[in-house]
């Protein structure tokens, strides 16, 4: 199923049963996984500009790999790479691959990709990767990932390819939401390292370091953002 003018997916395999021997579940993964899609297809199609050949859409910190397993159907011809630098995380990308239905089009076997030593990540130029998109990391890892993150893409996408950051952000500095607060506290207790990054003062700059434009922001559930950055 790759034409994104058909209408949205009433289903969603595998998401739509029980999670796979050995896949690691997420219920918030499940629950805005038809927002994030819905948002990807039209973001994915403008910047994969397919009739070039098909792209590879590279994703930075999979964990359990509900997102590629639901998502690479949906986005083909595009192919989707699934990468983690936490090797534990594969054997459940891989579960929930498996679960696949035949026929349908599956996500390229996960690699380890550890988004702040971008020098190492395991890409060729051959492999034409026109969007990254990266869901609930940089909130929830040191800032040296984010930074290794833009490094990284700001390398990899050619002229006009996208980043797509999804998850929690603050605005000018405040929290948006009423948990945010409680969310973030929650965070630091993790690692002192962590925390809710302001789009503003801290991801939009950094990201401009290294040639990536704030474009702009999508609304999603639960008060998250998909941010959308474009290589200059
Ligand atoms: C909260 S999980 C998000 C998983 C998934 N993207 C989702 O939205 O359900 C954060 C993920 O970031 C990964 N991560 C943390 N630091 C990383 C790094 N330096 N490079 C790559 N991935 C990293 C973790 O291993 C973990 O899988």
């Amino acid at each position: 199923m790759s034409d994104p003018s058909a209408p949205f997916l009433d289903d969603l395999p595998p998401l739509d049963g029980p999670a796979p021997i050995g896949a690691r579940d997420a219920p918030p993964g499940r629950r805005n996984a038809r927002a994030i899609l819905a948002a990807l297809r039209e973001l994915v199609t403008d910047a994969a500009n397919l009739e070039s050949g098909p792209a590879t859409l590279l994703e930075i910190g999979s964990g359990p790999g509900l997102h590629a397993a639901a998502f690479a159907d949906p986005l083909a011809p595009a192919r989707w790479l699934p990468t983690d630098h936490a090797t534990d995380n594969h054997a459940s990308i891989l579960a929930w691959t498996d679960a696949i239905p035949v026929g349908r089009a599956r996500p390229l076997p996960p690699r380890v990709l550890d988004a702040s030593a971008p020098d190492t990540w395991p890409l060729d130029e051959t492999e034409s990767v026109r969007v990254i998109f990266s869901a609930n990391v940089i909130h929830i890892a040191p800032w040296s990932v984010a930074l290794g993150l833009f490094d990284g893409a700001g390398r990899v996408l050619p002229k006009g390819g996208l980043l797509l950051l999804y998850g929690p952000f603050r605005r000018h500095g405040a929290f948006t939401g009423d948990g945010d607060a409680a969310f973030q506290e929650w965070l630091l207790s993790l690692d002192s390292r962590y925390g809710v990054r302001d789009l503003d003062g801290e991801v939009i700059p950094a990201a401009a370091a290294h040639g990536l434009v704030f474009d702009h922001t999508r609304s999603m559930p639960a008060n998250n953002l998909m941010v959308v950055f474009r290589k200059a």
